[in-house]
């Protein structure tokens, strides 16, 4: 196995989820669970039968390239600074791939998704972590940010909302990081893939601050699309966007012809109807999810910002590799906080995509298996 390929393996959030015994409660994947929307689903099939569907030019059809460009007036995007992919996760390696070169080092949250730590690793380049420390639930904090910054540092990683604290990068944070980064030459890779789920603010985009950004997002959470595979790089930088147009023309031609043209409704009076309903749907799970820990576990979880994350303090009650175990056993799946890096040990990731009842049956197994 080549070099760049070594000691890579599954996330433990599928290792977790592949072990399930039938009939789990999933707390588990970070996958909407409400319906694709109607429109989309007909659209899609419209398209499917209706029309040819061949190829389409590697970056994406350029009336979806335009849509999405709209999505970021601040950088007044052209065609040439969007590549449609498969999903934001291609972007994000695709992204990776073109700015990572041996031996740079990568700042990267801790914790964080852990596709990044594998994305830099594949680039040969080396992972850095900086701190969200827990003891504030998992709030950026500046100082950690600037102290994990090296002479190597070639590019640094924000995610708002985030996987897997469901904490939003405030206007301050990516002000202070822009600030930090100023001159560096050092690129943000800015993960916006839950920029529509949010709960209060709208959460802004690192690129609204700080130019050698690239986004990477996609409509797979908010509209429920995830197995549709529709997501995009975006950037003002063309050295970037180049090598991940060529780097998608190799590994995937283009995205799927149906999804694109049906993902031209991505933007439509009923999409952001649906992304509004979205928002109001995980944010009053969060709550009652948040809440029932409380009561039922006699356990504190953050308060969810966005996305469909919490994190579990179990440190109280023992090791979360175990304690997530238990939970296994007892049909019920979560990801161990150390999943997703050192400071979050102690902690479970619960994602809420379940409704109201099963989440409520999934604590009640919980407590059956903690014992508390
Ligand atoms: C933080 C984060 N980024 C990117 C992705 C990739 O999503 P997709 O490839 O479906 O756009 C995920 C999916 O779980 C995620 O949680």
């Amino acid at each position: 196995m080549p070099k760049r390929l070594q000691g890579l393996q599954p996330t433990l959030i599928r290792q977790f989820f592949e072990r399930a015994l039938p009939d789990s409660i999933n707390f588990g994947l970070g996958e909407p669970d409400l319906p694709t929307p109607d429109f989309l689903r007909r659209e899609a099939a419209r398209v499917a039968t209706e029309e040819q569907n061949g190829y389409t030019s590697h970056p994406g059809l350029p009336a979806l390239r335009e849509k999405i460009s709209e999505q970021y007036p601040h950088l007044g995007l052209g065609l040439k600074d969007i590549v449609v992919t498969c999903g934001s996760q291609e972007a994000m390696t695709a992204a990776f791939l073109s700015i990572v070169d041996i031996g740079d080092d990568v700042l990267l949250p801790n914790p964080s998704f852990p596709a990044y730590d594998a994305c830099v690793r594949i680039s040969q380049g080396n992972p850095v972590y900086y701190r969200l420390p827990a003891e504030t639930e998992f709030a950026f904090d500046i100082e950690e940010f600037k102290r994990a910054i090296t002479p190597k540092t070639k590019a640094a990683v924000v995610i708002s909302p985030s996987n897997p604290t469901g904490k939003i990068f405030t206007e301050t944070d990516l002000r202070q990081i822009a600030e930090v980064l100023e001159g560096t030459g050092i690129y943000l890779i800015s993960d916006e893939i839950y920029s529509d789920l949010y709960f209060g603010e709208r959460p802004h985009s690192a690129s609204e601050f700080y130019e050698r950004t690239v986004i990477v997002s996609g409509l797979s959470k908010s509209l429920s699309m995830t197995g549709w595979r529709l997501g995009w790089a975006a950037s003002s930088r063309p050295e970037v966007m180049h090598g991940i147009q060529v780097l998608h023309g190799f590994l995937t031609v283009c995205a799927s012809a149906i999804t694109q043209k049906a993902s031209l409704l991505g933007w439509s009076a009923e999409a952001e109807e649906f992304k509004a309903h979205a928002r109001e749907v995980y944010k009053k799970r969060g709550d009652f999810l948040v809440d029932l820990f409380d009561k039922e576990l006699g356990l504190k979880a953050t308060a969810p910002e966005g996305a469909f994350y919490t994190m579990l303090d179990v440190r109280s009650v023992g090791d979360d590799i175990e304690i997530a175990e238990k939970c296994l056993q007892n049909r019920v799946i979560t990801v161990p906080g150390v999943a997703f890096g050192t400071e979050a040990k102690g902690f479970l990731r619960i994602s809420f995509c379940n409704s109201e009842e099963r989440m409520a049956e999934g604590v009640r197994r919980m407590k059956e298996a903690i014992g508390v």
